[in-house]
């Protein structure tokens, strides 16, 4: 039996300012161990919430309406150093002893954050080697946040000592779910410690200078170095990409134990049952997401809409992506209850998207939604923030939708319970092709986030199932593997990729991939480099479009713009999808899109970065060669389909992301189990959710 479900149903408190509805009852007891995975809410639902900002008498009040809410997971402590230790060594827990009491009474279970984006003033000021400093010298001072250096040995003893002390109080408390690893990592330091970490980092990656002098090609410009210290450390400027892509790489590896410095700290106090993940931010680019989770248990992120007008698909890609770092269900640790305060204007979303986009998020794999936050602190440099409850403690307008959304989580509960999303085919995200390009775009407008976006859409809307993979994930369950600008493409990459297709699947590149090494060199090859043999073809010569080209071919007609390659058959088994029409041009009759057949698999290569219109037809008719088809076809504009499968359960969760009602063909033996859909109808930001019988 899950336990804390049945907690959940029976414990109740009544609080002064509490929401009337509340009834007083006993307190079911705990079992004396932690949560973790064995006795969770299939889909936890709550909000981060600071009680060291409100006096205690408060605490109640605030945890009923949580309550109220249908909240069941509530995050705290993060940020509450100085309160934990107000002076170097003086610890005083009895105040996060009481709140975590008092959330366990209202049945609410607890995720414990670490405190560290946030050091104390005695810490900074009496040991300010530990400050972050910026890439023009500047030293970083108290009274924001992540102002510390990610490479101080210093700052990761108190780290430690602060993770370790609260692993040791907690780590058996059975009210603690998991454990989230500092906020927001990010901004890197270029202080002392930063660049000797640099040349340490540098040496175990290319073991000697010489090989390091070969693979940065440093005869160029006379970048010749003699020795891994004079080696400068540096993020931006005239450098040499392979430095700057090294840089990343460097950045991973320094986060990457920065947060294992905590991780094991608590891990060595900690019920296993106790996760430990961190948020991270959608797109950030600050390190290689895949190997900062390879030792975490599961992926959290903090989901905002920044200018209130959500791109869903684009949003659906960032949830996937999430999803793809550990390939298992993830928690939206962070998102907004109603407008953000970092944009020129902040507007709040419409209503209902809200719980649109809860909804989505749980398409997508979430099993965790928690806001960004209960109640605006009275101060600080945050109070404008959309959150649940005012200043006040009564609920903000955006409350009852939240609530409306909670209700339904639980009533969805049993159906969601270890289920995950179903993928019909899979992309590749590369943080490598991502940064290689950035640092040489050639074209000002080839966002590498965006051209993926733009292969993205059509896939995810043809499919209804995108998994957002590594390129050295396993590939096997995928019959179409879609890599858009695969720009850095090691051997190994490429050995993977060929296995994959004579396996019998079916590779999709996009313009600019098989480009360079993990180096950042030109593979000696012209793209795509080591996959050339494969794909029987070769990139004759790469063009910036400053105006879009024509192309036609055996999926239609369209454009290109931004980016277009000319594609050279070097077997007489490479079939010419599409060619360019570019009368006058260099790209006149060349081919853009080839594919090649290798045994029951496939390879293909599209060379330009396609207008919206020609990318779905390509897409589409990409889809339909490899067999993958969508659970419910011709699903209207702005619709959405998301499916959830496992434990013999097949949950659809169909979404209306626009204003006007859409009809939506849900198969007629589906039951219903949350959300609405009258006459077939879905409303504006309308959600319905149904379990599917097999044989569907
Ligand atoms: C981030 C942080 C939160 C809060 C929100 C507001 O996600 O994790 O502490 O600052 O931003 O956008």
């Amino acid at each position: 039996m899950r336990l804390w479900r049945a907690f959940l149903a029976t414990a109740t408190v009544l609080a002064s300012g509490a929401p009337a509805a509340m009834a007083q009852s006993s307190v079911t007891p705990m079992p004396a161990r932690a949560t973790r995975f064995a006795d969770k809410p299939a889909i936890a639902f709550g909000t981060a919430w600071y009680p060291e900002q409100w006096p205690e008498s408060r605490w109640d009040a605030d945890l009923a309406w949580m309550k109220e809410a249908g909240f069941n997971t509530v995050r705290i402590a993060e940020f509450a150093w100085s309160t934990m230790e107000p002076r170097e060594g003086e610890f005083h827990f009895e105040w996060l002893d009481r709140a975590i009491a008092a959330a366990r009474r209202h049945g609410i279970m607890v995720v414990l954050g670490t405190p560290t984006a946030a050091p104390p003033a005695w810490l900074t000021q009496k040991y300010p080697d530990v400050l972050r400093v910026d890439e023009d010298g500047t030293r970083a001072t108290h009274g924001g946040r992540r102002q510390f250096s990610f490479a101080s040995q210093r700052y990761r003893d108190f780290a430690r000592r602060i993770a370790t002390k609260m692993a040791q109080r907690y780590g058996n408390n059975p009210d603690i779910v998991g454990w989230q690893i500092d906020n927001e990592i990010g901004p890197p330091s270029f202080g002392k410690e930063a660049i000797s970490r640099w040349h340490a980092f540098l040496k175990e990656r290319y073991g000697s200078i010489d090989n390091l002098n070969q693979r940065w090609a440093t005869e160029y410009w006379s970048q010749h170095y003699n020795d891994f210290d004079q080696i400068p450390l540096h993020a931006t400027g005239q450098q040499n990409p392979a430095l700057l892509l090294d840089f990343k790489h460097f950045t991973t590896a320094t986060w990457t134990d920065y947060v294992m410095n905590q991780a094991s700290a608590i891990r060595a106090h900690a019920d296993p049952r106790q996760f430990i993940t961190t948020n991270t931010m959608f797109w950030n680019g600050g390190f290689d997401h895949f190997k900062l989770h390879r030792g975490l248990d599961l992926a959290a992120w903090d989901n905002y809409i920044q200018d209130a007008d959500p791109d869903w698909v684009a949003n659906g890609a960032d949830h996937d992506l999430v999803r793809g770092y550990k390939q298992r269900n993830f928690w939206l640790m962070e998102t907004q209850a109603g407008r953000v305060d970092w944009v020129p204007v902040n507007r709040a979303l419409k209503p209902g998207q809200v719980r649109e986009m809860g909804w989505q998020a749980i398409a997508h794999g979430a099993d965790a939604i928690l806001y960004w936050e209960l109640r605006p602190a009275r101060n600080g440099q945050e109070t404008y923030y959309g959150t649940v409850l005012g200043q006040d403690g009564t609920p903000a307008p955006i409350f009852d939708e939240i609530a409306k959304l909670g209700s339904e989580i639980r009533k969805a509960s049993d159906a969601l319970a270890d289920t995950n999303p179903v993928y019909r085919m899979a992309m590749l995200f590369s943080y490598d092709s991502r940064w290689a390009i950035d640092l040489q775009r050639l074209h000002k407008d080839f966002d590498p986030i965006d051209e993926f976006t733009d292969f993205y859409r059509p896939f995810r809307n043809g499919s209804q199932g995108v998994a957002v993979l590594s390129p050295s994930a396993d590939l096997s369950a995928y019959p179409l593997v879609v890599a858009p600008a695969l720009n850095v493409m090691t051997q190994e990459e490429a050995d993977h990729l060929s296995a994959y297709v004579r396996a019998g699947g079916n590779l999709v590149l996009g313009p600019r991939s098989g480009m360079k090494d993990d180096a950042d060199a030109l593979w000696p090859e012209r793209q795509p480099g080591p996959l050339q043999p494969l794909l029987g073809a070769r990139v004759e010569q790469f063009y910036a479009l400053d105006e879009p080209v024509q192309l036609a071919g055996d999926f239609g007609e369209g454009e290109a713009s931004i980016w277009a390659e000319w594609l050279k058959p070097q077997s007489k088994d490479v079939r010419i999808r599409a060619r360019y029409a570019d009368p006058g041009g260099w790209l006149d009759g060349k081919p853009a899109i080839v594919s090649r057949k290798v045994g029951k698999g496939s390879i293909t290569y599209i060379g330009a970065w396609l207008e919206p219109a020609a990318m779905r037809d390509v897409a589409q008719q990409l889809m339909d060669d490899a067999g993958v088809r969508p659970m419910i076809p011709n699903v209207p504009e702005g619709v959405e389909i998301g499916e959830r499968s496992g434990a013999g359960k097949h949950i659809l969760i169909a979404i209306n992301h626009g204003d006007s009602p859409k009809p939506v063909a849900i198969p007629a033996n589906a039951l219903p189990v949350a959300g609405e859909v009258a006459n077939d109808m879905l409303r504006g930001h309308g959600v319905a959710v149904f379990r599917v019988p097999a044989g569907n």
